[in-house]
């Protein structure tokens, strides 16, 4: 048997070995006395109901009293010979079919009842094994013995103890053998939960699939929702390791480019071999190395500002976004397409600065980066969700791995020939701002067409 079982039969076999000593000891000792104690209220009883009741037809009285307390009721003229007396009562007892052995109602006792003292005296019958316990009383001049015969109640309780013993040595194999068929099906499950458990520690997150309907099942259910969640939060430990790896390279890489063509330019005006356009370039590199590092800011200042939830109305957000941008749609004839099938009180929860910065980037990109004329925005209301959703033309091939779009320092190739990507972070930054969100978000290509997609909660 498994250590929980042992532990269960143990506890079990004690507590009914303590009970069943408890109630041997109580049919021993206590029982006898309780049996005792109630036949003498019977007979109290009886002998109350005759001193109370008048008695015009005592045989009938007599014969009444018997039927409804199942006592033998004898009477006799009290005599001054208690010899006489005593044989008299046997006689009438023998005739009632109570052969006694021992009877005698001594001088001393007479006495009492003569005086009105109720007497009960138990007659121990010796090897009849009971004994007649009697209350003796006065009546119009007559002594009337009541008297039940009553078992040597401790012999009674001796053999109801033999036989305890065979039962409580049944009920315990009974009993063991329960608790081991108890604990397998317990403990089994404990065995598996365990196996998952070390598995888990493992890094191996797997799942199990218990149904006891218990609180085994319960335990199991937690240890599932446990292993999801350590594994959902292992990989994106992972994922956010590789990024930043892959990150640090980058950011190297981004640093490293413009300040070896500074150094190039720089030595050529040194060297005498400016065509006039060194200086200029110079500049320009000090220009990208300048906002890469403001967007580098920018970006770590989103990743680590606390985030200020409160609902606000989208539309005029969007709508003050968009002015920002009327004269640089103009100067690229640029249209805008604004759809909104929405309340116009509409309002969304989430926090209004970091939402202006997505939508800033997603316009400005849109703008910057559309090979039509026509930008389309749309707000819908899906549910609990307002979805807007902002698309332009482009010319980026499809199929492309369109999600890598979100990589830190990601530029389209096409986009980097034509010289008009930046530093390849906005997208970065709009992904980590709806990430701390938990927003849905996205962004689809199909048929020349990219569209960006965000869910805003209502507020
Ligand atoms: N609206 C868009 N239309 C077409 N291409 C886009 C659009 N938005 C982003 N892109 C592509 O995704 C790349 C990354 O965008 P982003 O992270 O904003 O960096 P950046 O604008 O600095 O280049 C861009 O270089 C471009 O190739
Ligand atoms: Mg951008």
């Amino acid at each position: 048997m498994n250590r929980l079982g042992r532990k269960l039969a143990i506890t079990i076999s004690i507590s009914i070995l303590l009970l069943f000593t408890l109630s041997m000891l109580t049919n021993y000792f206590l029982l006898p006395q309780y049996y005792k104690y109630q036949i003498k209220k019977e007979l109290q009883a009886v002998a109350h109901e005759i001193e109370t009741t008048p008695t015009p037809h005592l045989e009938g009285f007599i014969h009444n009293l018997e039927e409804k307390y199942n006592v033998t009721i004898v009477y006799e003229k009290i005599l001054d010979n208690e010899d006489d007396l005593n044989w008299q009562l046997r006689e009438k007892l023998a005739k009632k079919k109570i052969n006694l052995n021992r009877f005698w109602i001594t001088k001393d006792t007479l006495q009492k009842v003569k005086e009105g003292q109720n007497q009960y005296v138990l007659y121990d019958q010796g090897k009849l094994k009971s004994s007649f316990s009697t209350s003796l009383i006065e009546k119009d001049n007559l002594i009337m013995v009541v008297g039940v015969s009553i078992v040597h109640f401790r012999e009674a309780a001796e053999v109801i103890n033999t036989f305890m013993i065979y039962t409580f040595g049944f009920a315990i194999s009974t009993l063991l053998f329960l608790v081991w068929i108890w604990s397998r099906k317990i403990t089994n499950p404990l065995k598996v939960l365990t196996d998952i458990s070390q598995d888990i520690s493992r890094l191996d997150f797997k799942k199990v699939n218990i149904k006891t309907d218990d609180e085994i099942e319960e335990l199991a259910d937690s240890i599932n929702k446990m292993s999801d969640e350590l594994k959902t939060a292992h990989n994106d430990l992972k994922r956010k390791n590789q990024n930043l790896k892959r990150f640090m390279s980058d950011i190297t890489h981004e640093l490293k480019t413009p300040l070896s063509l500074m150094k190039a330019y720089s030595v050529g005006i040194q060297d005498g071999l400016d065509d006039g356009t060194y200086l200029q370039t110079v500049l320009r590199q000090i220009d990208n190395v300048s906002s890469l590092i403001d967007e580098l800011l920018e970006f770590s200042r989103v990743e680590q500002e606390e985030l200020k939830k409160t609902d606000f109305d989208l539309i005029s957000l969007v709508h003050s976004c968009l002015e920002k941008y009327q004269i640089e749609m103009k100067q690229k004839q640029i249209c805008l397409d604004i759809h909104k099938k929405i309340n116009p009180s509409i309002r969304a929860y989430a926090d209004p600065s970091k939402i202006e910065k997505v939508i800033n980037n997603l316009v400005s990109n849109a703008i910057k980066y559309t090979e039509g004329s026509t930008i389309h925005i749309k707000l819908d209301e899906i549910n609990d969700h307002v979805l807007f959703t902002i698309e332009n033309q482009t010319s980026l091939p499809n199929p492309t791995d369109i999600t890598r779009i979100w990589e830190p320092f990601y530029v389209g190739e096409f986009s980097r020939n034509k010289d008009k990507s930046g530093t390849g972070l906005g997208l970065a930054i709009v992904q980590s701002i709806l990430q701390r969100h938990q927003i849905e978000y996205g962004v689809k290509l199909s048929d020349k067409t990219i569209q960006f997609y965000i869910y805003f909660p209502k507020a």
